[in-house]
């Protein structure tokens, strides 16, 4: 068969960019190694960790919150077995959902490992040894990331789990030790804590949620601290011994050395990163060049230093997200169709789904500082929304950071319920270079948390209402 177009993974990167492809007129084929569509996203990671996330949080809510609200429901029972099947429920609908979209599009879809066999050539590898070649103009390598190995510690995804076994569990452990507090590890660690589990967070280093906000990492910590997920900061994780009657003892120390302890665990959770995935593509075969992480070095049209051959998503630089995927995927099947397709980096949301959400856009003060850039904060608390007053959800505030003399917002944080929609207004208009002065200008509907981003935008310029 010879194509315009072959994707190598259908992902949010790949099968957004071949349905973009076919849209604009390219002869398009994608080629997956998983059973289904849709990759890391929609099968392990972004829409079941998102089931788990909802369902439990539902079930917290019924068990110490309901009563707040005047509603006794007793006490309610798990069924983790049936929690599952809703999840699962949530992750056929999406992957089945890839599959319609592909074929409405008349996408080709070929199942089998994808192995670039040389310029304009992709090998499809099936399960069963057999194999196919495909013959196109261009490729786009889609392969997503794996998850980050801790030297010496074996991932059984029973004891010792990486977010896929995590997502899996099907008992609740009694205690969860998480290695990692980036995003999987307080998503996932705040699932299993609501479920029943004592959670124990190890980080590395002295913060959460590194790379977010400074005040807003400080704040969320305290938040998830006072729901009971316990932390170990500045420690790291020197050793994981599995028992054979099941468990595991972790072993950890100061991260600047000291006297090690161990902690007792019925599960462990590594979370401390993913890896750029490109086992098998046969990147070698054709020179594709890749870093010093192993991520395929890329221009800023998404072409990689062998002609005809391009990558996008997890496997290239730049934030592990899904939604950045999917945008380079649009934007590179618009560049091949002659287009000018195009990403702006600098207006990516990054949201971690617990509650209280965190979600940003931009820049982190930490980031204006080292920059020197001269910046004002406008900073607004839920305590004083009114609607979070009425819904009782009065944790966090809103952060906005405007450029000194032109007032431009340069980055947006947020703690608070339903952080990761209230991001969206401000990146858009992020997205027009507005100003603080635009968003406090905006009329925004009462009561609604959207008003705690116009106090802020107005406390820029230090004229909030309602502090
Ligand atoms: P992937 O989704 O990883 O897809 C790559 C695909 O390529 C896979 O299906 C793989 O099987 C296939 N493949 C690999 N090699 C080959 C080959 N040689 N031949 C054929 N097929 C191949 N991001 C968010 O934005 N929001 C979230 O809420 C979120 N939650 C997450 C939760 C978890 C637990 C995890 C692990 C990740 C989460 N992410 C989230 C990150 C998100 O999943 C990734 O950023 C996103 O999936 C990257 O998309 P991609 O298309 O680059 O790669
Ligand atoms: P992460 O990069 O978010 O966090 C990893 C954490 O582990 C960091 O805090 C790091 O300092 C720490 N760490 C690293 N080595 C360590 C060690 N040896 N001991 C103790 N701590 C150590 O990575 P995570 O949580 O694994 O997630 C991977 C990626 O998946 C994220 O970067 C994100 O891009 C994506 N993701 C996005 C989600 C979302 O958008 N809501 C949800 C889940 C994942």
């Amino acid at each position: 068969m010879s194509y315009d177009l072959v994707v190598i993974g259908t992902g949010p990167g790949g099968y957004v960019c071949a349905i973009r492809a076919a849209q604009l007129g390219l002869k398009t084929a994608v080629v997956e190694k998983r059973a289904t569509h849709g990759g890391t996203c929609l099968n392990v990671g972004c829409i079941p960790s998102k089931a788990l996330l909802h369902a439990s949080e539902a079930f917290e809510e019924a068990n110490k919150h309901f009563s707040e609200l005047g509603i006794d429901v007793g006490t309610p029972k798990l069924d983790l077995k049936k929690m599952q099947g809703f999840k699962q429920g949530g992750v056929d609908g999406n992957t089945k959902g890839v599959e319609f979209l592909l074929k409405k599009n008349k996408v080709d879809a070929y199942h089998g490992r994808g192995r670039i066999a040389g310029a304009g050539r992709v090998e499809v590898i099936s399960d069963d040894g057999g194999n196919q070649m495909l013959e196109t103009k261009n490729i786009v390598i889609a392969t997503g990331s794996d998850v980050t190995r801790l030297p010496g510690v074996e991932i059984d995804e029973k004891t010792v789990v990486s977010s896929t076994g995590a997502l899996e569990l099907a008992d609740v452990p009694k205690r969860l030790v998480v290695i990692g507090a980036g995003v999987i590890g307080l998503e996932l660690g705040s699932v299993w804590r609501r479920l029943g589990a004592e959670v124990t967070v190890i980080e590395y280093l002295d913060r959460v949620l590194p790379g977010m906000d400074g005040e807003v990492g400080k704040q969320f910590q305290r938040i998830l601290a006072k729901q009971g997920m316990v932390f170990k900061l500045s420690t790291k994780v020197t050793g994981v011994e599995v028992a054979e009657k099941g468990g595991a003892t972790v072993t950890v120390e100061p991260a600047q050395g000291g006297e090690a302890e161990t902690i007792e665990a019925d599960v462990v959770l590594v979370a401390i990163g993913r890896v750029p995935f490109t086992e098998g593509l046969g990147l070698e075969t054709v020179g594709v060049a890749t870093d010093n992480k192993g991520r395929i070095e890329t221009d800023s049209h998404y072409a990689t230093n062998v002609t005809g051959i391009y990558a996008i998503g997890d496997v290239i630089a730049g934030p592990m997200l899904a939604h950045k995927a999917e945008d380079e995927g649009v934007a590179v099947a618009e560049i091949l169709a002659g287009q000018a397709g195009h990403v702006n980096y600098g207006v990516i949301p990054n949201v971690v789904y617990t509650f209280p959400e965190v979600a940003s856009v931009g820049k982190t003060e930490e980031e204006l500082k080292k920059d020197g850039i001269g910046y004002k904060v406008g900073k607004f608390p839920f305590t004083a929304n009114g609607r979070a007053k009425a819904n009782g959800t009065t944790d966090g505030f809103v952060k906005i950071l405007a450029d000194e003399k032109t007032d431009r917002v340069l980055g947006v944080h947020i703690v608070g319920a339903d952080a990761g929609n209230l991001i969206a207004e401000v990146a858009v208009a992020m997205e027009f270079a507005a100003s603080a002065e635009d968003i406090a200008r905006t009329c925004h509907a009462h009561p609604t948390l959207t008003e705690a981003v116009k106090e802020a935008a107005l406390a820029v310029d230090k004229r909030a209402i309602h502090v």
